[in-house]
């Protein structure tokens, strides 16, 4: 990999400075109170997460040691800690909290549930005892496949409760995603529904499940399912079971045991440059802190703050600012089922109507899709109660922040834009709402005790307004703890990209960025092959396994495009076996085969047929020729490692 060849073109310096109505009443009232907060953390960044630990935290039993960096990058926080992310997200806050809503849920048909505190409590410990019943001990693995309903977020909290790692797996992929999830995560227990709603139409998952178990090599010997949409499914004796039939007969009495701090809580897949994906595997302790405070922090949240993350749990957004960061505050967070889509334009300004939401945390895509829609639908609703905004998954453009400025928050919210990853646990770059004045386009500033920074491939600070590679210095309690079940992975990938000198290990993001002279952060996207789509990282090497597992396709490579809605779009360059009829079914076909081998985040906007690939003489396929030609840019920068031009040339001719 060399240095990112994206060059920032933007040219951004409007400047906005919380307004002082919303920094006095702020947790972090000015940039002064955080460069504070950020020289202390970074003189004693242990000192700086212990005090929080103890301060915002219930604990079992004192750590021994903050952090133990003795065997890097394997990183222990808290050790000998004992702690349980149930109890710091439910049972402590029964004593003052026991009628607060602490989750509002609507679904997509306009169906809503409102769950207080109280009854958290005793639908997580019912269902950790369905857990315990049907054989799940601390440390086993737990697949999740599930809609955005409060179930959802009840077995997440279960698994939590008696020390299960969950493994929760996005309704939108098929069931052979869905099952090489399952196998690598040798899940003994899955937690479905028989289906949910996604754009006006039911999303079958029960029968995804099915076909996911239908191979010899699938661990899964218990299916739970929750009633949503009641269509027919089949139910296979001894192995499945309805949720209400368990939930009925469970006792309600589980107390939160201690748990180790290092407990694995989690393991969440997430793509990479090359081979299947990783399982992203984060423990208790140090990411029950991290979600805390950032989501503290980062929100500002409040006693009487109505907050929205839009984020599904099947992603990373999800089971940190949906759940765990949310609860762990005791604040109130709306769950709600539906994506933005045209048959309903205002859904999402009638939620935030209805429940008088105060804080919104959404992605660019969706923000690009509500412009789309047009200003009527959230100019008819009433959205004062909005105080402040969010965006994260991708860079926004600045256009876009705009609007949502204007068009949302009324001129008055401030919005953070922030930068972090599955591995990261929490967000790593943002704007603290009541202290930093913020740029369009610019996720600014380090979280406290973050030691962000941008280096070339040495590990070298790179200068102001140089682009390089976004890097991190020094551990922080939300990292991810391993790949699961391939820790090699886990230090080649993040570790070792830029070479440990010193014994000093860096932590390689994998995204490009530049940072200004103010020292604000400008992330410009992925180095590796990876696409953002719609704010999903969906790995190259995947789609292109996919296309090539149809028996008309010879070889794939697979490209992200500009795309004004979804940031990028999936388009496949493909060649042929034999001598196939290159027609429009096929395309049809090829599309259709990637969304039941993946799932429809993945289907190709695009299919364009080649006789051969560009590749280099190492036999790579240069997709950054491949990138070009998607976009339709003439084809820039080195093509001498290409090992046959003819392929080139012939390319362009179709392209055009
Ligand atoms: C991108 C999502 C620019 C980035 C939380 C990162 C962003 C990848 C931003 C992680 C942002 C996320 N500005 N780019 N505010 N937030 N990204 O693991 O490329 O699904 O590496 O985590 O999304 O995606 P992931």
């Amino acid at each position: 990999m060399s240095q990112p060849t994206i060059e920032s073109i933007l040219q951004e310096d409007r400047l906005f400075p919380p307004s002082s109505e919303f920094s006095s009443q702020a947790h972090i009232k000015s940039l002064d109170e955080y460069k504070k907060l950020s020289e202390a953390a970074q003189a004693d960044p242990e000192g700086f997460w212990s005090k929080l630990a103890e301060t915002e935290l219930h604990w079992f039993e004192k750590w021994d040691q903050v952090l133990d960096w003795s065997n890097p990058p394997f990183a222990k926080w808290f050790v000998n800690g004992k702690i349980n992310l149930s109890y710091n997200c439910i049972d402590r806050h029964l004593e003052t909290r026991s009628d607060k809503p602490a989750i509002i849920w609507e679904g997509e048909p306009g169906d809503a549930r409102i769950i207080t505190y109280k009854q958290l409590h005793t639908e997580v410990c019912k269902f950790a005892n369905v857990l315990k019943s049907q054989g799940v001990k601390t440390g086993d693995r737990v697949g999740i496949y599930m809609p955005m309903i409060p179930e959802a977020a009840i077995a997440m909290l279960a698994c939590a409760r008696i020390g299960a790692a969950h493994s929760v797996v996005f309704g939108g992929f098929s069931a052979e995603a869905l099952r090489d999830r399952l196998v690598d995560a040798d899940a003994k227990v899955v937690v479905t529904a028989d289906g949910g709603w996604r754009k006006d139409k039911i999303v079958p998952l029960k029968p995804a499940v099915d076909a996911a178990l239908d191979a010899p090599n699938v661990p899964v010997t218990t299916v739970i399912t929750v009633k949503r949409t009641a269509q027919d499914i089949t139910m296979a004796e001894g192995r499945d079971h309805w949720w209400h039939d368990l939930m009925d007969a469970a006792s309600d009495d589980c107390p939160a045991p201690a748990l180790d701090s290092e407990q694995m809580l989690f393991v969440l897949y997430t793509s990479g440059s090359t081979g299947k994906p990783k399982g992203v595997v984060h423990t208790t302790g140090g990411y029950n802190l991290y979600a805390h405070m950032t989501c503290k922090w980062i929100f500002d949240l409040k006693e009487d703050d109505v907050y929205w993350c839009g984020a599904d749990i099947g992603w990373i957004t999800g089971h940190t600012y949906v759940v765990y960061g949310a609860l762990s505050n005791g604040a109130t967070t709306v769950m709600y089922e539906g994506a933005p889509r045209p048959s309903n334009p205002g859904a999402f300004w009638d939620v935030i109507e209805k429940y008088k939401v105060t804080i919104f945390y959404t992605a660019p895509t969706a923000i690009r899709a509500f412009i789309k829609m047009g200003d009527e639908h959230p100019n008819a609703r009433d959205l004062s109660s909005l105080r402040m905004l969010g965006t994260v998954g991708e860079p926004i453009n600045p256009e876009a922040w705009m609007w949502y400025h204007k068009v949302i928050g009324k001129e008055k919210c401030p919005i953070v834009d922030t930068w972090w990853q599955t591995e990261t646990g929490g967000v790593m770059i943002t704007p603290l709402p009541g202290a930093t004045p913020t740029k369009p386009g610019s996720a600014t500033l380090p979280f406290p005790g973050i030691q962000a920074d941008i280096v070339d491939l040495e590990g070298n600070s790179v200068g102001p307004n140089d682009g390089g590679f976004l890097a991190v210095r020094h551990p922080w309690p939300g990292m991810m703890r391993t790949v699961y079940n391939n820790p090699e992975r886990f230090r080649k990938t993040y570790w070792e990209h830029i070479p440990p000198k010193d014994g000093k290990y860096i932590y390689f993001a994998g995204d490009g960025a530049r940072r200004d002279a103010d020292g604000y952060f400008w992330v410009m996207g992925r180095v590796d092959d990876v696409i953002n789509t719609a704010g999903h990282r969906l790995g190259t090497m995947e789609i292109e396994s996919a296309l090539v597992s149809h028996p008309a396709v010879a070889e794939a490579a697979v490209v992200g495009k500009p795309d004004d809605l979804k940031g990028e779009e999936v388009v496949a360059f493909i060649t042929l076996e034999g001598d196939q009829a290159q027609d429009d079914a096929l395309i049809k076909e090829l599309k259709a085969h990637v969304v039941s081998e993946i799932g429809a985040i993945a289907r190709p906007g695009e299919i364009r047929f080649a006789d051969a690939l560009p590749k280099t003489r190492s036999g790579k396929i240069m997709r950054r020729l491949l990138r070009s030609l998607a976009a339709g840019q003439e084809i820039a920068g080195d093509t001498s490692t290409l090992e046959d031009r003819s392929v080139l040339e012939k390319l362009r001719g179709e392209g055009s």
